[in-house]
C-alpha cells in the first residue's frame, strides 16, 4: 500500500463519533452531501479522508470505514478555542459573508490557524499515494494547498471554498490576507460556488499579491515554487444527491409522515417552514420580522397561517452565535405572546437538527419554504425542498443573496434586507394559484436533477485532472 490515490482534506471527518457510557467509541457515516458524492470515487479511487473528529483532544489512530480510510487529526482545546472558533468562526467566516457581522482580528488566533493547517498538511503528505490528487476543501483550511504542495511537488492539489468570498475592499481587511492567497495559490485549481465569487478571489489576487492573472488563470512565478505554475479559478456550484432525496420523499412512510406533521400543527391552511443551522448569516431574524409584521398587520392570521422554523444548534462556543440565539428566541416568544392562542403557536420553533428523513417530510408538508439568507455560498436547503417536491407543489421564497439563486431562477426571488419586499413575496407565494406553482416547480426540478452533487464532484475533478502536471515543465 503506497498511499491514497484520491485524498480529501476537510475540517471535519465525514463520521461522527459517539461515546457509549462505558467509554467506548462508536463512529457511524454522517450524512452530508459531499460524503454520498464522494464515498463511491474513494472507494474506487482508494481514497483517504483526513480531517477531525469534532471533539478536542481525541487521538485516534486511523481506521477504516465504508471502505474509506479515516485519517483523524487531533485539536487541542486551545487550538479548537484559537482556530477552529476563534479565526475560522469568529474571523474567516463573517469576513468571506460580506462582514455582515464584524470579523474580529486577534494574532492568536491566526497563529493557532497557521499551525493547524500545517498539521493537516502534514497528514495529507504523509498518506497520499506518489501523484495523488488531494482534494481541500473550505475556508477552515485555506493555507493547505501551499503548505501541501512545499512538502509534496507531486500532487495535483483541488481547493473548493464552500462559502462566499468577498469583494476585496472587504477582503482587504484582514492582516494576513497575503499569505492567506499564497496558502490558496499551492492548489492548481480553485472552485466557487457562484462565478461572482471566482470574480472576487481573482480581483484579491491580482491587487494584494505578486502574481500575473490572465482571465480564469492565475500565473505563479518562482517565488514560492520553482517553474512556473498555472492555478485557475472557476465556478463549481454544489448540489445535493437529489436522486436519493427524491426517492424517499416518494415513500409511503415519508408521506404518511408529512400528513403527520401537518395535522400535529393543526391542519393549517398554509404552513411555513425555514430550515437553518442557527446562524446570523440566514436572515432568521429577518423572516422572523417579516412574518411578525404580517400578522401584526392582519395580512395573514395565526394558527391559518403557521411558520415552524428549526434552527439546529451551531458553533454555540462563539459569542456572535450566543447573541443570535437570544435574539431569535425573544422575538418568536413576542411573536407567539402577540399572535398565538393556547394550544396554537404561530411559530413553532425548533432548537434541534433532526434526520435526513424528517427533514424531507418536513419539506413535503410546508406549502412555501423560506430561504432568506443575507449571504450564502450556496444553500443546500433550498436544492434539497426542490428535490423533495416530487408532487411538483409548493413554493420556494430564496433570497437573491444566496448561491442557489444564480440557478433557482424559478423561485420567488427576495432581498431579505428589504422587510416590506420580502412581506410581498410570502404572500405571493402564499397566493400563488396551483397552475403557477407546479409550472415553478418543474423547471426548478428540471435544475437539480441535471446538475447534482455526482456532477459536481466528477466536474471539479475531472477539470483538475486534465490540467497539465507541474512536472512536465521540469
Ligand atoms: C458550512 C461550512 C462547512 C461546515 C458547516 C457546519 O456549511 O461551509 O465547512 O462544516 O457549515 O459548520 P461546523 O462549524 O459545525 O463544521
Amino acid at each position: 500500500d503506497d498511499g491514497a490515490d484520491l485524498v480529501v482534506v476537510a475540517n471535519r471527518l465525514p463520521v461522527d463519533m459517539t461515546v457509549e457510557s462505558d467509554g467506548t467509541r462508536t463512529f457511524t457515516r454522517s450524512p452530508g452531501g459531499l460524503v454520498t458524492a464522494l464515498a463511491p470515487l474513494m472507494r474506487k479511487e482508494d481514497g483517504a479522508w483526513v480531517g477531525w473528529v469534532g471533539t478536542p483532544d481525541v487521538e485516534l489512530e486511523p481506521f477504516e470505514e465504508d471502505s474509506i480510510d479515516i485519517v483523524p487529526v487531533t485539536l487541542s482545546a486551545d487550538e479548537v478555542e484559537l482556530y477552529y472558533e476563534g479565526f475560522a468562526n469568529g474571523t474567516l467566516w463573517p469576513l468571506l459573508h460580506d462582514a455582515v457581522v464584524d470579523p474580529e482580528f486577534h494574532r492568536t488566533w491566526w497563529n493557532a490557524y497557521v499551525a493547524v493547517n500545517r498539521r493537516f498538511a502534514r497528514r495529507a503528505a504523509e498518506v497520499a499515494a506518489p501523484g495523488a490528487t488531494v482534494w481541500v476543501q473550505d475556508y477552515q483550511l485555506l493555507l493547505v494547498p501551499n503548505l501541501l504542495r512545499a512538502l509534496r511537488p507531486d500532487l495535483r492539489i483541488g481547493f473548493f471554498l464552500h462559502i462566499p468570498f468577498p469583494p476585496v475592499e472587504i477582503f482587504a481587511q484582514l492582516p494576513w490576507r497575503k499569505q492567506v492567497l499564497e496558502g490558496l495559490l499551492g492548489a492548481d485549481l480553485i472552485g466557487t460556488q457562484r462565478a461572482s465569487d471566482a470574480g472576487n478571489v481573482l480581483r484579491a489576487i491580482r491587487r494584494l499579491t505578486d502574481v500575473t492573472t490572465r482571465g480564469q488563470v492565475v500565473t505563479v512565478g518562482s517565488r514560492w515554487t520553482r517553474p512556473e505554475r498555472h492555478v485557475r479559478v472557476a465556478a463549481f456550484p454544489i448540489s445535493i444527491d437529489t436522486a436519493a432525496i427524491a426517492e424517499l420523499a416518494a415513500t409511503p412512510e415519508i408521506e404518511q409522515r408529512a400528513r403527520q406533521i401537518r395535522h400535529d400543527l393543526g391542519d393549517p391552511d398554509v404552513m411555513l417552514l425555514g430550515v437553518d443551522r442557527l446562524d446570523y448569516t440566514k436572515g432568521i431574524r429577518h423572516r422572523l420580522k417579516a412574518f411578525g409584521e404580517l400578522l401584526a398587520d392582519g395580512k395573514v392570521a395565526a394558527p391559518d397561517v403557521t411558520l415552524v422554523q428549526v434552527a439546529s444548534p451551531s458553533r454555540e462556543a462563539v459569542e456572535r452565535y450566543k447573541v443570535l440565539r437570544d435574539e431569535v428566541e425573544v422575538t418568536v416568544g413576542r411573536i407567539n405572546g402577540d399572535h398565538g392562542a393556547l394550544g396554537r403557536a404561530a411559530i413553532h420553533y425548533l432548537h434541534h437538527s433532526y434526520p435526513l428523513e424528517e427533514m424531507v417530510a418536513m419539506y413535503r408538508a410546508a406549502d412555501v419554504m423560506l430561504v432568506t439568507a443575507l449571504r450564502d455560498g450556496m444553500n443546500l436547503v433550498a436544492k434539497e425542498y426542490v428535490a423533495a417536491r416530487v408532487d411538483l407543489d409548493g413554493v420556494l421564497v430564496l433570497s437573491e443573496f444566496a448561491g442557489a439563486a444564480d440557478e433557482l431562477t424559478q423561485a420567488v426571488i427576495v432581498n431579505p434586507h428589504d422587510i416590506d419586499g420580502m412581506k410581498s413575496a410570502i404572500l405571493e407565494a402564499i397566493g400563488m394559484n396551483p397552475r403557477e406553482r407546479r409550472r415553478r416547480m418543474r423547471a426548478l426540478r428540471r435544475k437539480v436533477v441535471d446538475s447534482d452533487v455526482q456532477h459536481w464532484a466528477s466536474s471539479f475533478l475531472g477539470t483538475l485532472q486534465a490540467m497539465p502536471r507541474r512536472d512536465t515543465h521540469v
